[in-house]
């Protein structure tokens, strides 16, 4: 009996649920069910009875299914393995068996299954055959995996934060400090070689010392400073964003200019990680600017309210078209969306050729302190 066993006129007389004979009732229950796959089993393994739920979530109708073992809703692997009929044994020993796994459909496409299979007995205990619950859990599964990725990525950019800022201190305090003493050094050779000797080649071969240690010193400041800007562990997100500003306009001739606008309580308390982030959007954005804009002006404005947070970056460069995804190469931007997403917040993306390009943040004060 499918239900292809489509009988209406034997309710027709039916003005109320309770009207319907008790057994009717069963069969209209199991026929209403679209979200699980409600079906039986004789004692071998047939299909005996179909379900909607059943042909939604499997692809059978029952004229299709009804006769057929179900190992076909098995993969191939798992048949080869004798999975099905070593879950009819353990349902008819124990009463029941409970299963999650992949499963295939009549197109042959995978689906993420929770099945129960529970063992039917007439009432001397005589095995009739078997009623089994087939539920599909796929999207369920997807958005659990979804989940752990995020939760993976988030934990792989707080290890190459701390890495990042492990060898930026590494640098400025070991190899940093071993330079300054390599100055020192070369200023007592300077001093010892006294007044007299200001013009002989010695002189001017450790004033050339002198001049590469600084460049050296600089360099190493610089690339420290890339790796992780000591003004954001040391004063704190505004201070390092203005150095971050001040520094893209020196590098690139390009006028950047930071604000916050805040209530009577200045700036929020952003925790370590909240700081980290919003500082590694700023920068992706003007590395953007600077690669792709050819701007002469970005702002960065943020306004802290009760209960949101926003950050805006707009240049008044060429633009681009935002339509379709961008090019597979392409991270920053999708980059961007991860961090604010991790920060429970939104992004928006504004552009056109021609009109600048402005990111849009909005999260939660909450996430952020
Ligand atoms: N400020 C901007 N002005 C103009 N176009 C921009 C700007 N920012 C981004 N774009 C456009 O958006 C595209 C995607 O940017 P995204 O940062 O995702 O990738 P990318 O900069 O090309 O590569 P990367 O992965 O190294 O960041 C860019 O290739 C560019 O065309
Ligand atoms: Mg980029």
């Amino acid at each position: 009996m499918g239900p292809s066993r489509s009988e209406p006129s034997r309710f027709e007389s039916a003005a109320s649920i309770s009207d319907v004979p008790v057994e009717d009732r069963y069969f209209l229950l199991i026929e209403a069910v679209r979200d699980y796959a409600i079906f039986m089993l004789d004692r071998s393994g047939h299909v005996s009875s179909w379900n909607p739920g059943a042909q939604r979530i499997k692809g059978y109708s029952s004229d299709e299914i009804i006769g057929r073992h179900f190992s076909v809703f098995y993969t191939p692997e798992d048949v080869a393995a004798g999975k099905p009929a070593r879950e009819l044994d353990i349902a008819a020993a124990e009463g029941r068996v409970e299963d999650e796994g992949w499963r295939v459909r009549r197109d042959g496409s995978r689906f993420w299954a929770n099945v129960v299979i529970s063992a039917v007995r007439d009432v001397s205990g005589v095995l009739l055959g078997f009623a089994k619950v087939t539920r599909d859990m796929t999207e369920r599964m997807r958005l659990a995996e979804l989940e752990h990725a995020s939760e993976v990525s988030t934990q792989v950019q707080i290890t190459r934060e701390n890495e990042q800022k492990r060898i930026a201190r590494e640098l400025h305090d070991d190899l940093g400090q071993q330079l300054t003493a390599l100055k020192m050094s070369v200023a007592l050779l300077e001093a010892n070689l006294g007044v007299q000797a200001v013009t002989t080649p010695l002189a001017s071969q450790t004033r050339e010392l002198q001049t590469q240690i600084d460049s050296m010193a600089a360099s190493l400041r610089r690339i420290a400073a890339d790796l992780r800007p000591p003004l954001l562990d040391d004063l704190g997100l505004m201070a390092a964003l203005d150095w971050l500003a001040e520094d893209f306009t020196k590098r690139y001739g390009v006028v950047a200019s930071v604000r916050l606008e805040s209530d009577e309580s200045g700036e929020p308390a952003f925790n370590d990680f909240a700081s980290t982030t919003l500082f590694r959007i700023v920068q992706e954005a003007l590395t953007n600017v600077a690669r792709h804009a050819n701007a002469s002006h970005v702002r960065i404005d943020m306004a802290c309210a009760e209960e949101t947070f926003s950050l805006e970056i707009e240049d008044d460069g060429i633009g681009a078209v935002l339509e379709g995804p961008f090019g597979k190469n392409s991270f920053g931007l999708l980059g961007i969306r991860e961090r604010v997403r991790q920060l429970h917040g939104g992004v928006t993306f504004f552009s056109a050729p021609g009109s600048g390009f402005r990111i849009s943040i909005r999260m939660p004060v909450d996430a952020l302190e």
